[in-house]
């Protein structure tokens, strides 16, 4: 089934249940919505409807809208992670709820009208409950009437089932997700199990009865909505039986021109750059413009970091062949001056894939193709100069800081050469620049705090209880590498070359938590960079010397006791840590090289 056929198939079959289909919206949100940069989401150009306002097409809508996320950029490259994705979706505003959503779901992905998926490959998930919402028993008791064996009914936490808001308030609620086996069908597992990679997530029905406000509190709405969401490029991967979705119709061509240019066959990187070529596509075709701020920030670095792999894969700057079908009325001259850069070259494939269901990327290809080859032409003269100093013998990092030449391509060069590069210092200097430009680009690519709530503060001291408690389990080479804090769970990127056992995460879950119970107090001091270094806090000097910076202690050594942890760090925090619930490691895993990431939740 093509990727074509699927979306006409959704579309069909939510307008037979009385859905209004409606048009994508642009991958830029009204500009009256600050909460987001780009649209995350099928819901989030409907906002205001799920809020109550009335909708022109009535209270059930569907469509199939483009999406940009960025949030999941270290996993793309992986068998199913993408920044852009096209959601096919069905809406709810006060009409239907949980019974018809989930009813029809089952029906569009297992009969064989419709997608005919195999039900012994399914699974499904609900929401487990918490103090903000009860276990989701209507959605469990209906996936059980369906026939869906309970084993294969997971009932999870937040952390999985719980949709939005998109931004940092707004509509949010329970959701139950649906998985397909993608392993050996003869060797799927009785229940479902999240850790296992081979269960995709397919569809996604969110029961969105709560408006999320600035405290972070949960408020019920007046209306209950239903708020859907299937992924197109997942659902194209299991219906054509590919691995991966780098396989499928909406990929096949872009890959095999891809592996034609390269010398190479690092699949990743030939799948980073499908995807981020699409995603820039579809941005610069929605108003995006290379910048150094915001959106344009996010598009600069997808269209270069392409541009980085593929030098890395030994793609030549200089296309000769052009595509055929780009003779246009300005003559060939012009044209050729966007194709001589590879970029171009697989836009024009993207364009050839989606136009006909996207007319605008046909309408505004001039532009598209312009703005990339801007880019790349910038991000070549960058490299060129780089590549001068580097035969100058300039040091790594300041090849990389200065002059914005990657590192990867300084040790291609270096190896070439026959040159020894110190990686262990390159590292280090990394991560203070790496913190640096995190704490200057308040924003988008922001680790650290979603909101200055009491939940969040809580969650902040636990970092740094955790942090801690890491550098006494692992060693004092856990260095911080990010860190990421919502109301609902921290996550925190470390530096660590190897899979933490499961006896080092409950030693790290122990000790924090008896840091937790002795109730030490936090205290936050203002100090000079030299005195925060001799007091032996960690953390990020990016301050010039003399400047104050605050530190933030747990423990309080005035009162005889001895400090736990001495962080800089902008706050705020709890009190005191006795104000934190029950400290638990919900997931350990692999970041990007030598970084873990943990995700974890006070409960
Ligand atoms: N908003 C939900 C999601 O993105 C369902 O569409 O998964």
């Amino acid at each position: 089934m093509t990727s074509k056929e699927i979306r006409e198939k959704f579309l069909e079959f939510m307008e037979g249940k009385g859905h209004t289909i409606i048009p994508s919206a642009s991958l830029i949100p009204d500009e009256t919505d600050p909460t987001v940069l780009f649209t995350t989401a099928g819901m989030h150009p409907l906002v205001p409807y799920l809020m109550g306002e009335k909708h022109p097409g009535g209270n059930r809508v569907a469509n199939v809208q483009k999406c940009v996320r960025t949030g999941d950029i270290d996993e793309v490259g992986d068998i199913s992670h993408l920044t852009f994705f096209e959601m096919m979706g069905n809406w709810s505003f006060g009409d239907y709820f949980k019974k018809e959503a989930i009813e029809w779901s089952w029906e569009f992905l297992t009969d064989k009208k419709w997608l005919g998926l195999d039900k012994n490959l399914l699974a499904v998930s609900v929401f487990s409950g918490d103090e903000n919402a009860p276990f989701d028993e209507e959605a469990f008791d209906i996936w059980k009437k369906l026939g869906v064996p309970e084993k294969r009914i997971a009932k999870l936490p937040k952390e999985n089932n719980w949709w939005g808001p998109a931004g940092k308030t707004g509509p949010c609620g329970p959701d139950s997700e649906m998985f397909y086996w993608v392993g050996d069908p003869d060797k799927v597992p009785e229940s479902f199990d999240d850790d296992n990679d081979l269960w995709i997530e397919i569809w996604n029905d969110v029961f969105m009865q709560y408006n999320k406000t600035n405290d972070g509190n949960y408020e019920p709405l007046a209306q209950k909505n239903v708020d859907t969401g299937l992924g197109l490029a997942r659902a194209a991967m299991i219906m054509q039986s590919k691995d991966n979705i780098y396989e499928t119709d909406l990929f096949a061509p872009i890959m095999e021109k891809i592996s034609e240019l390269a010398n190479s066959d690092d699949i990743k990187s030939k799948r980073i750059i499908a995807d981020h070529i699409k995603a820039s596509v579809f941005m610069i075709s929605d108003g995006v413009e290379p910048l150094n701020t915001g959106r344009g920030y996010v598009l600069r670095r997808l269209i270069r970091r392409a541009v980085r792999y593929g030098k890395l894969l030994g793609i030549n700057k200089k296309i000769e062949s052009i595509p055929s079908s780009i003779e246009g009325e300005e003559g060939k001259d012009s044209r050729r001056q966007h194709f001589n850069f590879f970029v171009s070259v697989i836009a024009e494939l993207v364009i050839e894939i989606y136009k006909d269901i996207y007319p605008e990327l046909e309408q505004n290809k001039e532009k598209i193709f312009e703005e990339l080859r801007k880019e790349e032409e910038k991000f070549g003269k960058t490299l060129e100069k780089g590549l001068k100093e580097f035969e100058k013998g300039t040091d790594a990092f300041i090849l990389f800081s200065t002059y914005g030449f990657p590192f990867e391509l300084t040790k291609e060069l270096a190896k070439e050469k026959g040159i020894e590069i110190n990686e262990k210092e390159f590292d280090k200097e990394f991560k203070k620049h790496q913190e640096l430009s995190k704490t200057a680009s308040a924003g988008m690519f922001k680790g650290g705090l979603a909101d200055s709530g009491e939940k969040t503060a809580k969650l902040h001291t636990a970092t740094h209880l955790l942090h801690q408690a890491l550098r006494e389990v692992l060693g004092e080479n856990v260095a911080q590498k990010g860190s990421n804090i919502t109301a609902e769970r921290l996550r925190f990127d470390f530096s660590h070359p190897e899979k933490m056992t499961d006896e080092q995460k409950r030693k790290v879950e122990d000790i924090v938590n008896e840091k937790i119970k002795e109730n030490l107090p936090v205290i936050c001091e203002e100090m000079t960079v030299e005195d925060a270094k001799t007091k032996g806090a960690i953390g990020i000097f990016d301050t010039k010397y003399g400047d104050k910076v605050k530190v933030y202690s747990i423990g309080d050594s005035a009162k005889g006791e001895t400090l736990f942890s001495r962080e800089i760090c902008g706050g705020p925090h709890a009190k005191s840590t006795g104000e934190l619930d029950h400290f638990r490691i919900k997931k350990e895993e692999a970041s990007s090289a030598g970084v873990r990431r943990i995700k974890a939740v006070l409960e």
